[in-house]
This record gives C-alpha cells, structure tokens and sequence, in this order.
C-alpha cells in the first residue's frame, strides 16, 4: 500500500517524540562526559546526517564536526565490510577526540572498517554514538559508547535512513512491511 512518502507499506517503530527524547539524553550525556575534549563529531553520509543535526544542538560544549562519506561494497542488504569512501574529512584528526555519529549498526563491519582507517590517523580517541543498533545481525563486536536505541531484525528506514534513497526525510523510523531482499 502506497504511503505519502513512498511506495512500500510502513510500519511505525519509533515515533518523532521517541526519537527526540532519546536524542536529547544522548546529547546530555556526552556534554557531561566529554566536557574539556577536544572534540570532532565525524558524522557518517548520508544515514546520520539527521541524527548529526539534532544530536550536535543538545551538546553543549565548543566542538567541531566533520564528514565522511561511505558506501558499502555490493547490493545486498547485508554489507561485504568493504567500505568505499565517497568523501574524506576536510581536516586531520590528528590529537582530537573523534566521536564517530552513525545511524545504525547492523553486522559492525562497515563501523570495523571505519574505526581501522580512523585509527592510523592518530586521533587522542575514538568514541562511537550510533542511534540504532541491530544486535542480531553482529558479526563483529565494535564498541558503542553511546546508543540510541536496540531494534529488532527489520529493515528500517526513516530519520536519514533509505530504502534505495527514499525515505531519508521521513521524520520517524519505521520498517518496511514487506522486508526488502536487495537494497
Ligand atoms: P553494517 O556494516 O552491517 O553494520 O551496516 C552498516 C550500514 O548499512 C549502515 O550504516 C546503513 O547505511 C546500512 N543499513 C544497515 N541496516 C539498515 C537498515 O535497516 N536500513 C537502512 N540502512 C541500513
Ligand atoms: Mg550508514
């Protein structure tokens, strides 16, 4: 059944309200934490960069924020952990707190490969707040300072996240009835 924002029939699983909450205590709690870092937020293109937006207002500390753009090798839904770079951050990162803002773990090899490629790169430390986290698909464990929300094994999309593109503006996060084989 088609819907106002796309074709595939939705189902609500975390509504604007949940989202917004969730969000503020995030970024409550890093302000608390991280206060006196010398702090980078590297958000993830394109997924995170609703999560980034909203996060970054409820961090009250002086930061400064960067992208990296990736893609996931391959068309299924489950990703190989190759990780093409689509766009590198504009600065070094050298002796910075670098906390990592993604929208969703799901298998932990795309945030694996990130974390490598990060590393070399000297930063004082690598943080990660992911908004949501897919535990049953783990195939490798990464560590997740800061996480929104656990969900179940569905394909979700909404608040950043796409099925093929679409859905990025949606302002909830909801799965998608019929589970997609390929995205
Ligand atoms: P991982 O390498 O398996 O952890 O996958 C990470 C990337 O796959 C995420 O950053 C998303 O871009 C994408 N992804 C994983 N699960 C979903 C989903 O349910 N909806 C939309 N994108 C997803
Ligand atoms: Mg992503």
């Amino acid at each position: 059944m088609a819907n106002s924002w796309g074709e595939e029939k939705l189902t609500v699983l975390l509504t604007e309200e949940e989202i917004k909450n969730r969000v503020r205590e995030l970024g409550e709690e890093i302000t608390k934490d991280l206060k006196g870092c010398d702090l980078t937020l590297v958000s993830i293109l394109k997924g995170s960069f609703m999560f980034l937006a909203d996060l970054c207002r409820y961090i009250r500390l002086p930061i400064s924020v960067d992208f990296m753009g990736v893609r996931s090798y391959g068309k299924r839904t489950e990703t190989s952990g190759i990780v093409e770079i689509t766009q590198d951050l504009s600065s070094p990162i050298e002796d910075k707190d670098i906390l990592i803002v993604e929208d969703i773990i799901d298998t932990g090899l795309t945030m694996a490969y990130l974390l490598d490629l990060l590393r070399i790169r000297r930063p004082r430390s690598i943080r990660i707040c992911a908004l949501l986290h897919k535990p049953a698909r783990t195939r490798i464990t990464v560590p997740i300072h800061y996480l929104g929300f656990t969900i179940p094994d569905k394909f979700v999309v909404g608040y950043g996240l796409d099925f093929n593109e679409k859905y990025r503006n949606l302002p909830y996060i909801a799965y998608i009835e019929d589970e997609p084989a390929f995205i």
